[in-house]
């Protein structure tokens, strides 16, 4: 098994760029319609999505499914000391861009993450034993070791997906793993 955490992001970064736009747009609408047919996604009051950055899964198709059914919609905001903080994001509420090229909500009435929260989380890689590796900052760790949820279900292309990752002490586990064919979890 390799461990080696960057190599790993260097892997599957390049495998997840290689899919072409379209392939990745398909995809993603795929993996919506899954998440949207989850019973965590039905039981939720707030879905905490992500805006996608580069080739990453877009699940923003979840956003309307989410807003039927009244749930409340909130995206993140990176803060100092590598804290995410959700802020809803309803239509009209233009978005900014931060210092590294994503997309946030503006600074309103923080959305808290509780019991009711379905989390949707990004990643570089995911492994069938529900760890994944993202891009190194540790937000997603530190955000799902410091809150109670729902449910975090990593959002992967299936070229994202390895039986088995190593965690580290510090890595949070997923409590499911959506792909464009299956849903593990
Ligand atoms: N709960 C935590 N409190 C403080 N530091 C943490 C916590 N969780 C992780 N970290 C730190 O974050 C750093 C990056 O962790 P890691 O390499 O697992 O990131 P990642 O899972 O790829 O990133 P992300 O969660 O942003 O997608 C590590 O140095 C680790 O010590
Ligand atoms: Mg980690």
């Amino acid at each position: 098994m390799v461990t080696d955490k960057p190599l790993l992001r260097k892997i599957y970064l390049n495998l997840r760029d290689e899919l072409p736009a379209v392939e990745r747009a398909e995809r993603s609408a795929a993996i919506c319609s899954r998440i949207a047919e989850l019973p965590c996604f039905t039981q939720a009051k707030a879905l905490f999505i992500y805006m996608p950055m580069g080739s990453e899964v877009d699940v923003t198709g979840c956003a309307a499914a989410a807003r039927e059914r009244g749930i409340l919609v909130g995206l993140p905001r990176v803060f100092p000391k590598r804290v995410l903080r959700f802020y809803p994001w309803e239509p009209g509420i233009a978005l900014e861009k931060s210092a590294f090229g994503v997309w946030e909500p503006p600074i309103g009435k923080e959305l808290r993450c509780g019991e009711n929260t379905l989390v949707i989380v990004p990643g570089l890689v995911f492994g069938r034993n529900l760890y994944r590796i993202g891009y190194g900052g540790g937000y997603y760790d530190r955000f799902l070791a410091g809150n109670s949820y729902l449910a975090a279900v990593g959002a992967a292309f299936g070229a994202q997906v390895t039986d088995s990752l190593e965690p580290e002490s510090y890595d949070q586990p997923l409590t499911g793993l959506v792909t464009e064919h299956d849903t593990i979890g």
